[in-house]
């Protein structure tokens, strides 16, 4: 649709695998229309290895009105999270050559779409904060160091990685249904890494604040969460540790 004449004409000399289609959902909310398809070839060898780089190109080269977040194509911001081939994931990440030929992008499901690709992350920031995601000591405390021994500083790893990419959270069907009231597996992700942080003052609040048959408990240990996160965390096992402590509190 808003193919350069001379991209199309390039296509003819091309051999077969030498050409990816990418086939991306767009909206944009200016237009009346409801949203539509648009299908870009993509030449591999003058594009990076990534799907991310398929998109900057197409920004560049092809359609400069296609919309997508990103920053630092490392898997480190979590901003490039959308649904490639049917899987949440980061564009940044997902090599070119391991999707199908035919590559069908959609913005992270079950959210409200700002445009394009962007989904609007505003109940998922709300409900981040809700947990209060900072280290909680008493007044007293905050101007001096906090020491943590080298085995409750492991207790973190498989936590603090989190990107707060969402991918979890628009995997899960209970976050599907329920997205205004359960807090979903990233943010309870986030929440279990305070309540075993050793340094935290907190713990006994934080496990009451989450001790609530929607915030927490409308987790039915599903799994969609862990089997899609990119950075390869298990937010349903955090979840089981979060009941667990609940049950000796
Ligand atoms: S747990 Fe994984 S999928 Fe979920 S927000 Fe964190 S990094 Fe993203
Ligand atoms: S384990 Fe819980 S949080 Fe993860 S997908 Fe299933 S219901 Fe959602
Ligand atoms: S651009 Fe930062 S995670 Fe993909």
């Amino acid at each position: 649709m808003f193919l350069k004449k001379s991209n199309i004409l390039n296509l003819k000399f091309l051999k077969v695998d030498q050409i990816k289609f990418l086939k991306v959902y767009r909206w944009n909310p200016y237009f009346q229309d409801k949203p539509w398809f648009a299908i870009y070839p993509i030449e591999l060898t003058k594009c990076g290895p990534m799907v991310l780089d398929a998109l900057i190109q197409i920004k560049n080269n092809q359609d400069s009105t296609l919309t997508f977040r990103r920053s630092c194509r490392e898997g480190i911001c979590g901003s490039c999270s959308m649904n490639i081939n049917g899987i949440n994931t980061l564009a940044c990440l997902q090599p070119l050559k391991s999707v199908n030929k035919h590559i069908i992008i959609y913005p992270l499901p079950h959210m409200y779409i700002i445009k394009d690709l962007i989904s609007d992350l505003t109940n998922f920031y709300s409900q981040y904060k809700s947990i209060k995601p900072w280290l909680n000591v008493s007044n007293f405390e905050t101007q001096k160091e906090h020491f943590q021994s080298k085995n409750n500083r492991l207790k973190l790893n498989g936590l603090y990685e989190c990107i707060l990419c969402a991918c979890c959270s628009s995997s899960c069907p209970s976050y599907w249904w329920n997205h205004d009231k359960y807090l979903g597996p990233a943010v309870l992700l986030q929440a279990y890494r305070w309540i075993i942080d050793s340094r935290d003052r907190k713990t006994k609040q934080r496990l009451i604040f989450l001790s609530h048959k929607m915030r927490l408990f409308r987790c039915h240990t599903i799994m969609n969460c862990s089997q899609t996160c990119p950075k390869g965390l298990n937010p349903g096992n955090a979840i089981s540790l979060i009941k667990y402590k609940l049950l000796n509190l």
